[in-house]
């Protein structure tokens, strides 16, 4: 399935101003990217070395004895903890502001990095007195709240492992994430604003409880204050255990080995059932301080800005950990973009002189769509750096964003990684010439390759699938729960050569420069959030009067890709007029908002193959009027 039409321009070459490349940590990148092709693995020991602080030193590297179950750095002791907060603590950072967070009505709170040490802290020893011990998961299911981020860290603090459920998620997909990871503590809160309204978040959470009974404790941070129930003896409010005896601002960082667990994040995948992709303390830290310290030059003086969710892979790596460690000063704003005025974004750029944006490519399609008064009723001159990520951007949105937003000064960083990857893989730098649409070259220390089905490099601009040739620190170690899946999902489509095949097709032009085109399985992409046909399907069919579903991606301008879905009836069921609206709540009360299809088509029948495999290749070249292609497995 190709998301992305290639009508991008190979030619158009953006270089870099060379007194902005005189002015970076690395302006000699290429050179020594170049380099460290010869020995990625030295690359990546010396960064752990410089970048980080550990409690014990490794003296192995990379051990690939095991592959693919790779470990880095694994005799070494440490704590994400340890870099995020303790050392700043200790530091010359101790009263710099860490965080900035404004909520949507307006307020603003800001955070020192001793601040929120003593928070993270105080909600270490909550979460110890509800019995959580290192090796135990927590799952956090919250609006964007700084209590969300003190609940991660707070979690890792103990050696315990977070399981953050987006709070976009509604109470079956909680549900079967509570289940997978078995969690007996949850972390959630009254509800989240959204656009003015707000999300029930409690209610959903008692709901997914309901169904699967595991949940012990639950701690309810009060953001909205709308009424909601609390059960006695499982509920407790975040208020009330930090001010009890319990909450002191003494807790010790739990000395963890590098490949110990660190979180578990579910993301799509081809099956109904979302995976648990599991990130460890060492490697991890590693891969998100190097890249956010080279492609986006993060120092000291820098204000940075990641608008996503921490609730996602972007933010659990560049909201969260990854500025921490840096010691930087992160913006983070409650409510969606362009709400509630298309110029708030830009007003919070102002206002906190904000010098690094990272966003996506759906917020900027988005943001455009108001037109330039917006952005140019703002002075936006503190911004020297803008970035993108989530799917491949449109050559005209990076135009837009370079232009408008970036007054033409600002180098576009397009990175591209995903949730199992824990940090960019391809990536420009600032020193890097930039071609717009193009994710760049691959990251010093990242071997990556365009190649045919027998991996054999693709001919220059010709169509293949990415892969990852070399291990890397911050890659995913398992699938939580079922290593068969791990190897059988990312290491068996080239096995031979042992690369990792990431589920993505690309071109590499003649300057070696990456084009990402989109998904080769059954991911589709709307707005940047990743969804599993399987799991919009499993919903549908979970509905009294579908016999069987189908779901395909189909080209949206604003969202990338809307969904479209196919769905037999049960017999003697007719379509009324209301039957399609009916599917949409019910695929929003199963999944949530995000996989709720534009389009439900009522159909008397589905292209399948002679083994009953849903051929929804065919649908899609149908729906776009394409020709269908290769029809000799088709049954009828
Ligand atoms: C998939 C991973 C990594 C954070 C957000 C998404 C697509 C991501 C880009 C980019 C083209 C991109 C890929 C990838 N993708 N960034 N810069 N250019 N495509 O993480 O939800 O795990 O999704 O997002 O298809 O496989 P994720």
């Amino acid at each position: 399935m190709t998301e992305q039409d290639f009508t991008a321009d190979t030619s158009e070459v953006h270089h870099p101003a060379p007194a902005l490349v005189a002015g970076l940590a690395h302006p000699d990148y290429l050179e020594q990217r170049s380099a460290a092709l010869r020995d990625p693995v030295g690359f990546w020991r010396d960064r752990a070395v410089e970048l980080l602080d550990w409690f014990e030193p490794f003296s192995q590297t990379l051990d690939a004895s095991e592959a693919p179950f790779y470990k880095w750095f694994a005799d070494g002791r440490t704590n994400i903890c340890l870099n995020a907060l303790d050392r700043h603590v200790a530091g010359a950072r101790r009263d710099k502001v860490a965080f900035i967070w404004e909520s949507e009505q307006g307020e603003t709170q800001t955070w020192t990095f001793a601040e929120l040490a003593a928070d993270v802290n105080r909600f270490a020893n909550v979460l110890k007195s509800l019995g959580v011990a290192k090796g135990d998961t927590v799952t956090i299911y919250m609006g964007r709240v700084m209590e969300l981020i003190i609940a991660m860290l707070a979690t890792t603090k103990l050696g315990a492992v977070h399981s953050v459920v987006y709070g976009g998620f509604s109470e079956q997909a909680l549900a079967s994430r509570i289940e997978d990871c078995q969690s007996k503590v949850l972390v959630t809160c009254d509800g989240a604003w959204l656009r003015g309204k707000t999300v029930d978040l409690k209610d959903i959470a008692d709901a997914a409880m309901q169904r699967c009974p595991i949940v012990q404790s639950v701690v309810v941070c009060r953001r909205t204050g709308q009424n909601i129930g609390m059960e006695a003896d499982r509920d407790h409010w975040w208020h009330d255990l930090m001010a009890s005896s319990v909450a002191s601002e003494d807790c010790p960082t739990e000395v963890m080995a590098a490949e110990d667990p660190l979180f578990i994040l579910y993301t799509s995948g081809t099956t109904g059932r979302p995976k648990g992709v599991l990130h460890t303390h060492g490697g991890y830290q590693v891969q998100i301080a190097t890249t956010l310290s080279y492609a986006f030059d993060l120092g000291n003086d820098d204000v940075w800005w990641c608008a996503a969710d921490p609730g996602w892979i972007t933010g659990h790596s560049y909201i969260v950990y990854g500025p921490l460690i840096l010691g930087a000063t992160s913006v983070v704003y409650e409510g969606a973009p362009g709400y509630p005025e298309p110029d708030r974004w830009w007003e919070i750029v102002d206002r906190y002189s904000v010098s690094i944006l990272y966003t996506a490519p759906t917020a900027i399609r988005g943001l455009m769509r108001f037109g330039d008064e917006w952005p140019l009723r703002h002075r936006l001159d503190t911004l020297r750096l803008l970035g993108t990520v989530g799917e491949p951007i449109n050559p005209e949105a990076w135009r837009w964003y370079h232009r408008v937003i970036g007054k033409g000064n600002c180098p576009v960083i397009d990175t591209w990684w995903q949730t199992e990857t824990g940090g960019f893989m391809i990536t420009p730098t600032p020193a890097v010439p930039l071609k717009p649409g193009s994710a760049t070259l691959p990251f010093i220390g990242v071997l990556a390759d365009v190649v045919d089905e027998d991996g054999n490099p693709c001919a220059d601009n010709e169509e293949g699938s990415l892969v990852i040739k070399h291990p890397w620190p911050g890659m995913l170690r398992t699938v939580w729960g079922d290593p068969d899946r791990y190897v059988e999902q990312y290491w068996s489509e080239f096995s031979e050569q042992g690369w990792y095949f990431p589920g993505d097709s690309a071109r590499r032009d003649p300057d070696g420069y990456i084009w990402v085109i989109g998904r080769m399985d059954d991911v589709i992409k709307v707005s940047g959030y990743r969804l599993g046909t399987a799991e919009i399907e499993s919903a549908l069919v979970s509905h009294e009067v579908v016999a069987e579903a189908a779901v395909i991606g189909l080209p949206d301008e604003l969202r990338g890709n809307r969904i479209s879905a196919h769905c037999i009836l049960n017999d003697g069921v007719e379509p009324a007029d209301d039957l399609a609206d009916r599917l949409k709540r019910h695929v929003r009360a199963e999944v949530g908002p995000i996989a709720v299809p534009q389009e439900i088509h009522f159909t008397a029948s589905l292209p399948k193959t002679r083994s009953g495999k849903i051929m929804r290749r065919l649908l899609k070249a149908q729906a776009l009027g394409q020709p269908l292609g290769d029809t000799s497995t088709l049954e009828d």
